[in-house]
């Protein structure tokens, strides 16, 4: 089920996520329907808050050109992260980033160039991850979320400003 996405200055954005404590059926609806929810928008991650649950569980799925050029998001590749923890982290690097709960806007974020995270999967196994491309910028900006930060809040205080502008002007037309 596609659900709807929390819109930023939506005050839930703020909320610090609580650990999920059971691995049950509810969890796995939730993370289908953030599935379904993010291929409908095109996103490439999307953490529960997005859809207004206030649960440390994330999603990612890179997307991968199949043999017709277009872009694929198979099911079987989605990560599903749960209470993930940075448990490493090293490097810089910048991206232009964009979030489904902010659509239409992409800025350059500065971010680790290199992360390790500790996680569960939906059946509560633990995992490790890590990573030194796309994958470890996906990973920290979903993170920011279930910690109550968007990635607009990274820019500098001048475009920041001109963000906020740009954005109320926006939501009237939406
Ligand atoms: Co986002």
């Amino acid at each position: 089920m596609i659900r709807e996405i929390v819109v930023y200055p939506d005050k839930r954005l703020k909320l610090i996520s609580k650990e999920v404590e059971s691995f049950d059926g509810a969890l796995h609806d939730l993370l289908d329907d953030m599935y379904e929810t993010m291929c409908a928008k095109n996103g490439v991650g999307l953490a529960a808050i997005q859809v207004g649950v206030d649960l440390r569980a994330l999603i990612i799925n890179i997307p991968l050109e199949n043999e017709d050029g277009e872009h694929d998001q198979p099911k079987e590749n989605t990560l599903e992260m749960i209470n993930p923890v940075i448990i490493e982290k090293d490097g810089s690097t910048k991206f232009q980033e964009g979030c489904l709960s902010i659509p239409g806007v992409y800025e350059d974020v500065e971010r680790a160039k290199h992360v390790k995270v500790e996680y569960f999967d939906r059946d509560g196994n633990k995992q490790v991850i890590e990573d030194n491309d796309f994958l470890a910028i996906a990973m920290q900006h979903e993170m920011d979320h279930l910690d109550g930060k968007v990635f607009i809040e990274k820019l500098s205080y001048i475009k920041r400003k001109k963000f906020e502008k740009e954005w109320k002007k926006r939501l009237k037309e939406l």
